[in-house]
């Protein structure tokens, strides 16, 4: 067995985009930056996406059963940081354009938007892996993705 820092050692060398999962339990809302969106099926659509079990947005994904994923453009990189600095919900969408969901809030001018419900949760160590139905789906603005790799973030 490998140490955990010796993976996110090597892992932290391999890009991956990243987007904000969002959820809103009875106008509860929270969001999270992941970099853990990965595209499952095609038939049927399915998403997966892996989640601390000490995020503080951890429980209330659980509770909600369904979440939002906005996908960000290059031009993102305050939100991402913004949602990956462990500040109160309240701070977290101060100010912060949305769009119109049914599900959860969906950050406005994304590269793109998904709402899911989650149809398995997969026990992975300190994470659980939601695996979850794509219900609707839109595209934003075309333009670069945001990525992240070696800690920093670029235009892809
Ligand atoms: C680029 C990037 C990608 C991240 N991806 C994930 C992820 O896929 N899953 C996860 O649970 N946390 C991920 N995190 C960490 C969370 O965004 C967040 O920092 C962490 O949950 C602590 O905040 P909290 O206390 O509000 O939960 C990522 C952070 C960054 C900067």
């Amino acid at each position: 067995m490998v140490a955990g820092d010796d993976l996110r050692g090597l892992m932290r060398l391999w890009p991956h985009g990243v987007s904000i999962l969002s959820v809103d339990v009875d106008g509860d809302r929270m969001g999270v930056t992941v970099s853990s969106l990965v595209s499952l099926s095609l038939e049927p659509p399915l998403i997966g996406v892996s989640i601390g079990k000490d995020a503080s947005c951890y429980e209330l994904l659980r509770a909600a059963g369904r979440f939002a994923i906005s996908l960000l453009g290059s031009d993102q990189e305050e939100l991402a940081r913004r949602f990956a600095a462990g500040y109160p919900p309240i701070v977290h969408w101060e100010g912060v354009p949305t769009r119109e969901a049914t599900i959860a809030p969906l950050i406005d001018g994304a590269l793109g938007w998904m709402e899911a419900e989650t149809r398995t949760e997969v026990d992975a160590g300190d994470h659980t892996f939601f695996i979850a139905d794509v219900l609707s789906l839109a595209h934003g603005p075309s333009r670069n993705a945001l990525v992240y790799r070696e800690s920093t973030y670029h235009s892809v």
